[in-house]
């Protein structure tokens, strides 16, 4: 749907003042209500929120002493990144203990402490699953090699005789996402060469054999032990691996890495996953309360993504193809729409972001080449209020509401990610984005642990003058943007929840014009993504502007990289 800025602009003196409301996000009369349609899900990243016991690590009584600064903040949920039993091979990402939480983060009380206290702060808690693969050091895993061939434990996993004569080469060629093949030669208990296991990730992260139904009734099982502590949902994580194409056949392809995301594989995004959903939906919908899963699906495109959230499978998916997106006025025009369609027959809430704990942080991955550290800032604070004026649900990641860039100059020898180790693999190394939060003070580790305790990623210098508290009640700066963002966003009636935009055209290229409509209101979103200022019409009252933005006799200056939020 398209409309003219200037018809809008000659309304835009009787434009109603901005109405409140209260409660969940507007809908249309009909539509099924939900909490998480319009929710703002904030990502956790445990290890790097806050240390309240000086191990350098941060912890969950960590988070939940902060859970204050989140409500006040004005999300709506708390996504927590892996706080399992886990030798962190994979930062929490290889679980050792399902039900069991590692002692670096602290015990299930302070868990079930946690999810008290946030509910009682009006949040939603979310926890990440992982059932693609678990820990080397699961259980099962060390059963299934301590027992050796025909253990009926292997069976959970994909364990399979190698090719050539003896064995020695991989039984196919499938290879790690973080680089090498994706099997490992065991060594049996007499000490001989053995079979090999399958691992899409790192070796110390077996994958599961989900034909097995011991491994679906472990889930299950699993789910509800999450369910009963009372957690609001699950992030799924890698929910396009866990089916893998029968008799695993080979790629056939050297260069895999390239087709990940791109195409149905052997074993992403096979349409058996669909079918562990639509169980998992049948528990979920068991509890009250509105328990919900979020699908961390890479597939080849946005429809294939509604896939995973069809009325009887999941309730949300990432949106990686947004995350995706260039700066690019008319690329993010396409993906919106695109997105938008997508989920619209599903009927199912679109998603946005930008930032997570895998990928280098917006402000400087949308940075222009050579763009210093205040032009990075600026087009990360259009970016924010760009996705969070878009219908459906918004996540953001934790330090993305201060504007924290990505750390660049990490030494070698703080670094954990195992994409690193295994360099062949993933072009980006992810440690950037998991630096601890700067709260507050001149010094590292800037309140993220008590005086003098040390942070397991090192802090930059200039993160003082990030910290929440240097942030706090300066208008100028990035956290209060967030939080009028966030404000307005449960404030007006026209924003959040929905499944279109109304783009508003004959504007100067470079420059994205959207408006959304309520009963009791309306509201534009303008965005500069052209090199130059643009001078245009005002469409209605200014609710919030990322950057400078003056008004002069109807109009508005908009500079490069800045975004404007209208009541209409
Ligand atoms: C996706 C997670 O976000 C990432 O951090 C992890 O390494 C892989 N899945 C494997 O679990």
């Amino acid at each position: 749907m398209t409309q003219h800025l200037a018809d809008l602009a000659r309304h835009a003196v009787d434009a109603p003042a901005r109405d409140t409301r209260t409660g969940a996000a507007a809908e249309p009369a009909g539509k099924p209500r939900g909490w998480w349609r319009d929710a703002v899900i904030y990502q956790v990243y445990p290890r790097s929120f806050a240390d309240s016991n000086g191990d350098g690590m941060g912890d969950l009584p960590g988070i939940r002493s902060r859970l204050p600064y989140l409500r006040d903040l004005g999300v709506d949920a708390v996504w927590l990144s892996p706080f399992y039993a886990s030798p962190q091979a994979d930062a929490g990402y290889d679980v050792a203990d399902y039900r069991a939480i590692d002692p670096m983060f602290g015990t299930l009380h302070d868990a079930d402490a946690l999810i008290r206290d946030a509910h009682g702060l009006g949040l939603r808690v979310i926890v990440d699953l992982v059932p693609n693969h678990s820990s080397d050091q699961h259980e099962w895993f060390k059963r299934a090699l301590r027992e050796g061939p025909g253990s009926p434990l292997r069976e959970r996993y994909h364990f399979r005789p190698g090719k050539g004569e003896d064995g020695e080469l991989p039984p196919n060629d499938w290879e790690s996402i973080f680089g090498g093949p994706a099997w490992t030669r065991t060594e049996n208990p007499d000490g001989t060469p053995g079979d090999w296991y399958l691992h899409l990730f790192a070796p110390e992260q077996p994958d599961f054999n989900w034909e097995n139904p011991a491994v679906a009734d472990e889930f299950r099982s699993i789910l509800r032990f999450w369910l009963d502590m009372g957690v609001d949902g699950f992030r799924i994580d890698v929910a396009h691996g866990l089916v893998k194409e029968a008799g695993l056949p080979d790629m056939g392809s050297h260069d895999q890495l390239k087709l990940l995301g791109n195409d149905v594989l052997p074993f992403f995004d096979q349409d058996g996953v669909h079918e562990i959903y639509r169980t998992w939906r049948r528990i979920l919908d068991e509890y009250p309360g509105q328990r919900i899963a979020v699908a961390e699906a890479w597939t080849p495109t946005v429809a294939r993504t509604a896939n995973y959230v069809r009325a009887d499978e999941l309730h949300q998916a990432f949106n990686f193809q947004y995350l995706n997106t260039p700066w690019d006025a008319a690329e993010l025009r396409r993906v919106i729409d695109l997105s938008l369609d997508a989920m619209r027959p599903v009927d199912a809430p679109t998603t946005w972001v930008l930032s997570n704990h895998d990928v280098v942080r917006h402000v400087t991955r949308l940075a222009a080449e050579g763009a210093d550290a205040e032009a990075a800032q600026r087009r990360g604070r259009a970016a924010s209020l760009l996705m969070l004026a878009l219908p459906g649900s918004a996540y953001v990641y934790q330090g993305e509401e201060l504007g924290l860039p990505e750390v660049t100059d990490l030494p070698d020898e703080v670094r954990q990610d195992p994409a690193f180790f295994r360099a062949a693999g993933q072009d980006g190394f992810r440690d950037g984005c998991r630096v601890p939060l700067p709260w507050s003070g001149s010094e590292a580790p800037y309140g993220f642990g008590p005086e003098g305790a040390s942070s397991w990623l090192p802090q930059p210098a200039e993160w003082a003058a990030l910290s929440v508290e240097a942030q706090t009640g300066d208008p100028a700066s990035t956290l209060e943007l967030y939080r009028s963002a966030l404000a307005i966003r449960r404030e007006h009636p026209a924003l959040g929840a929905g499944d279109s935009v109304t783009w508003l055209d004959g504007l100067p290229e470079g420059v994205l014009a959207f408006r959304r409509d309520a009963a009791d209101g309306s509201f534009v979103c303008t965005v500069n993504l052209a090199a130059e200022p643009v001078r245009i019409p005002a469409p209605g009252r200014l609710l919030l502007a990322s950057g400078d933005a003056p008004l002069l006799d109807g109009e508005i200056l908009l500079p490069t990289d800045s975004a404007v939020w209208w009541a209409v």
